[in-house]
């Protein structure tokens, strides 16, 4: 399946990194029952990114519970050498790899690595990366969704920089239509509207979400803040 069949209108993706991994199948469930369906899964390695954050483990114990309630994983590597994980993060259920333009020799091979393992694939670029160049670099390279990230990639709990907001219109003014842009980090009621604006349709949210006593709530108003 294409990422555009599973998205509806907007998706907003609570970002996995921020939960509370003691009760972590409970917030899942909660999350879904209060109508979300994608869920944002921050591989990072200690290398490309100083964490060291989650991995296929975690994956692989929360993802038929995911898939049970008809959800999907969103991985995004914040690895090098991200295709070196594609087989073990599909193992664990995941369904989407998104790679860093920066981490990768071959855009290409990467991308037909991950289709092998039965993969989605997605292109994300940081903050110091041409925009323009990334967009263009995703087209020719076949992904399915390019990331831009609106923090340095690493942690949770940073604010958005403002600047995301250009760099958002300026890939979706190169991107073909069936390509989507998802949008990572600060995301909160107060800047989701303006990277929709710019272009974004896909909303990762960290510690707007988990951050919040009410999670059903959280998610809620996220959405509501589109409107
Ligand atoms: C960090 C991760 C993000 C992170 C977002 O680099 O890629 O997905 O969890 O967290 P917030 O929404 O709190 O910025
Ligand atoms: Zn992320």
């Amino acid at each position: 399946m294409a990422w555009t069949e599973w998205m509806r209108t907007v998706e907003v993706e609570p970002s996995l990194y921020a939960a509370d991994f003691s009760r972590l199948g409970e917030q899942i469930e909660t999350l879904m029952r209060a109508g979300v369906r994608i869920f944002h899964f921050d591989v990072g390695d200690g290398h490309f990114v100083e964490p060291i954050t989650i991995g296929p483990i975690v994956l692989q114990s929360i993802s038929d519970r995911i898939h049970r309630m008809d959800g999907v994983i969103d991985c995004h590597l914040m690895t090098e050498t991200p295709e070196k994980h594609f087989k073990a993060i599909a193992a664990a259920g995941g369904d989407t790899v998104t790679v860093h333009i920066e981490a990768c020799d071959d855009l290409y091979s990467t991308v037909q690595a991950a289709r092998a393992e039965g993969l989605q694939v997605g292109m994300a670029f940081k903050p110091q990366t041409d925009a323009a160049h990334a967009a263009r670099a995703a087209v020719v390279a076949g992904f399915d969704l390019v990331l831009c990230m609106s923090i340095e990639p690493g942690y949770s709990g940073q604010p958005f920089m403002p600047e995301a907001v250009a760099r958002i219109r300026e890939a979706r003014s190169i991107l073909p239509d069936e390509i989507p842009i998802q949008v990572d980090g600060g995301i909160g009621t107060d800047t989701i509207a303006d990277a929709y604006v710019a272009g974004a349709r896909l909303f990762v949210a960290g510690s707007s979400i988990f951050g919040m006593e009410d999670l059903p709530r959280a998610y809620r108003r996220l959405l509501q803040a589109l409107q």
